[in-house]
């Protein structure tokens, strides 16, 4: 039986994973698809480095054109990171008839309609189910599992190095610096953590689950995004006792078509799923007209987890070639994109602010929050004795983003 040949685009985390279960589950996916699936050539930056698995070294490259050009190849497995050179990559295999799968959220969220247009062009196929939750396969969900409904609302715990940052600070009382170095340790960060911390991570996944789940193509300058690079002991301390844990939500509505995507630490409700996700777990919550509420719950990163999704994105490809079906998905973003203003965009807003403790200081405040048209819910001041000054937490009534950026 004739093997299909993958070009492997990478051997770090990913791509190590991506070969120990093609190789340790091939009997298996052989009987799925009908045919070995066999790594021809591996793309690595160096190949004198030393490998954690026993690799065939005539295999590995330093030239992607020579994998991206040879005509052997039928598929090319994307696990090599980074944007621009990729693009240029995939789209040189889309155009020699090869089809792709990438874990790449960087580049699916930047430059994915230009991509899946050049697939459906050359009647290829382009996966990329790794590149959001890693672990959860919650794009084939989104594309196929919920085609029946009309989504609403999907709010996600996507990057797991902000999570278990704060995790950890909420459970160990951890230091934010010293939790973010051992995430790093972990290899949950990337390697320049800014974009996990920033919220960019989660911003990408998030414009690609939005595209997906409304249908209409969201680009990364849609959503906004705030990290948790400013978020405190005492915000995590005061929110637990209201009864809140705090988490870096992607959160993604649409309300009448009109569509509001953004990234930003939110005070989720002890009582809620998402509160109890911890550590690098990632979860998304969908909300359908039709289904209701639905969880998806599951590691976001790591060898195996995101190689899981990889190789079944590798037996979705290898499943259409068999039948003649590639590149048939179809137009997936077909309704025209209308966002909401920050006018038009409302919730509730915890503050904790650090004040001198005298008269007139609240009403003060009080008076900057009426004129700017934002209701007040309730003002604590838990006390604070070894303190010159007051600390003072303020949950409002929904208020819209403008009118809050005004306070
Ligand atoms: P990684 O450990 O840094 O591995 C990258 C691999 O690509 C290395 O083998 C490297 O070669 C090779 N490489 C990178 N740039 C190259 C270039 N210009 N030319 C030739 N080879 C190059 O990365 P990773 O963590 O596996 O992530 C890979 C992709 O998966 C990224 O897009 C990432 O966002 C995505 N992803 C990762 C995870 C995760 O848990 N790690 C989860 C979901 C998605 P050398 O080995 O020689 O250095
Ligand atoms: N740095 C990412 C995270 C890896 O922490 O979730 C998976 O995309």
């Amino acid at each position: 039986m004739k093997p299909v040949k993958v070009g492997l685009l990478g051997l770090g985390t990913v791509g190590t994973g991506v070969v120990r279960i093609v190789q340790g589950h091939q009997e298996d996916l052989q009987s799925q698809v009908g045919s070995p699936l066999s790594i021809a050539k591996i793309l690595v930056k160096d190949r004198d480095k030393t490998r954690n698995i026993p690799i065939d070294k005539s295999k590995l490259t330093e030239d992607p054109w020579e994998i991206v050009r040879d005509p052997e190849i039928d598929v090319i497995v994307e696990v090599m990171g980074g944007i621009l050179q990729t693009k240029e990559v995939i789209l040189e295999a889309l155009e020699r008839g090869k089809h792709v799968v990438t874990a790449n959220k960087d580049l699916m969220a930047l430059h994915g309609p230009e991509i899946l247009a050049k697939a459906q062009e050359r009647g290829c196929d382009v996966l990329y189910e790794a590149s959001v939750a890693g672990g959860i396969p919650i794009i084939r969900t989104l594309i196929e599992g919920f085609s029946s409904d009309r989504i609403t609302k999907i709010m996600g715990i996507v990057n797991g190095t902000t999570n278990y940052i704060l995790t950890k600070m909420s459970q160990e009382g951890a230091a934010y610096g010293d939790v973010l170095k051992e995430a790093q340790a972990l290899g949950y960060a990337e390697a320049d953590p800014t974009s996990d911390v920033e919220g960019l991570d989660a911003a990408r996944k998030m414009t690609i689950l939005a595209t997906l789940g409304f249908r209409a193509n969201i680009s990364l300058e849609d959503v906004s995004a705030k990290g948790i690079s400013t978020v405190t002991q005492e915000d995590i301390r005061f929110a637990k006792q209201l009864g809140y844990e705090v988490k870096l939500l992607g959160i993604a509505e649409r309300q009448d078509d009109f569509i509001s995507v953004g990234v930003q630490p939110t005070l989720v409700k002890r009582s809620h799923p998402l509160a109890s996700v911890n550590g690098v777990y990632n979860a998304v919550y969908v909300h359908g007209e039709a289904v209701g509420e639905t969880m998806f719950y599951g590691p976001g990163a790591g060898e195996m987890p995101t190689a899981t999704s990889v190789v079944a994105d590798l037996v979705a490809v290898v499943k259409n070639m068999k039948l003649g079906v590639n590149g048939r998905q179809g137009l997936l973003s077909y309704k025209v994109k209308k966002l909401k203003t920050d006018e038009q965009i409302a919730s509730k807003f915890f503050l904790l602010l650090h004040v001198d403790d005298r008269a007139g200081v609240l009403a003060q405040i009080a008076n900057v929050f009426s004129a700017c048209d934002v209701s007040i819910e309730s003002v604590m001041q838990p006390s604070t004795p070894d303190q010159s000054g007051a600390e003072l937490i303020i949950i409002t009534h929904d208020a819209n983003k403008a009118a809050m950026k005004r306070v």
